[in-house]
């Protein structure tokens, strides 16, 4: 059964038709790659998806959920969570309580034990630096937990911001370049770690990625954006086998 399906998906910004007509579908614990060109719509796809940008035509359905005119916070609660491109993080906050940040949509504290600090809000501070320090272990950052977000070097910052997105418990994953600005041994070690968290947590997860060798490398199956326009879509091999990839994307 489809997690998510999209169906003739499109945005216009102004005369720009920066995705068109997009139709795919992720199946329940798949590793999907989304791929293309710089300004091909590989980013608003992902913003439209989490209802930053709303659609000018077509439908996002999660499971049986339609999300158009959704916000991005009730999207994020019906089961979907990203990363940037670029970094967001709370600097200034530890890498452990980053992560707690994102883990308190899920845990109910009682108004009365928050403010008196009883007994019972302690035992949910502890079981939620447990299950923080549980997540930060998958990315080895267990180590770093009370260093500031700020302090850490670049690859591990990178690391920290799918921890935090995989804390808000997600069905559906999206990371958007998440190896951008790494060298190739900590971008094959990541992409590693992406397929153990698929597979530890049962959940999907759509990728977007430059590199194809990675992309084909790691996911199931993959969509080819060019000019907001679908190029290609199917297995690695279809994929790179497609003459119109080769042509355009590829470039030969
Ligand atoms: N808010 C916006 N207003 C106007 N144009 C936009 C807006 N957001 C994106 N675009 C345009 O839409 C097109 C697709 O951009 P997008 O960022 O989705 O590309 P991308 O595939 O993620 O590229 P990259 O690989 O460089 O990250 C570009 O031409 C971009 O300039
Ligand atoms: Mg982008």
């Amino acid at each position: 059964m489809a997690l998510l399906e999209v169906k003739n998906l499109g945005i216009s910004f102004g005369g720009l038709r920066a995705v068109d007509q997009v139709n795919f579908s992720i199946k329940e614990g798949q590793l999907y790659g989304l791929i293309g060109p710089n300004g091909a719509g590989k980013t608003t796809l992902f913003n439209l998806l989490t209802g930053v940008y709303q659609p000018t035509d077509g439908s996002i359905m999660l499971q049986d959920k339609l999300l158009n005119g959704k916000k991005p916070a009730q999207i994020n609660r019906a089961g979907i969570a990203r990363t940037f491109q670029n970094i967001r993080l709370f600097k200034k906050m530890t890498v452990l309580d980053n992560v707690k940040v994102a883990l308190h949509n899920q845990v109910h504290y009682s108004l009365f034990a928050t403010l008196f600090k009883l007994p019972s809000y302690w035992k949910k501070e502890k079981e939620m630096d447990k299950m923080a320090l549980d997540i930060l272990k998958v990315f080895d950052l267990e180590g770093q937990a009370s260093v500031l977000a700020a302090n850490l070097p670049y690859g591990k910052q990178r690391k920290l911001e799918i921890a935090r997105a995989l804390a808000t418990n997600p069905k559906l994953l999206l990371l958007d370049e998440p190896a951008a600005g790494m060298n190739p041994n900590e971008t094959e070690e990541l992409m590693q770690t992406i397929r153990l968290v698929r597979d530890r947590y049962k959940i999907t997860i759509l990728l977007i990625e430059h590199d194809m060798k990675l992309v084909t490398g790691i996911c199931e199956e993959i969509l080819v954006l060019n000019f907001g326009m679908e190029l290609a879509k199917g297995t690695p091999s279809e994929v790179l086998n497609n003459p119109e990839v080769i042509t355009a994307y590829l470039g030969e």
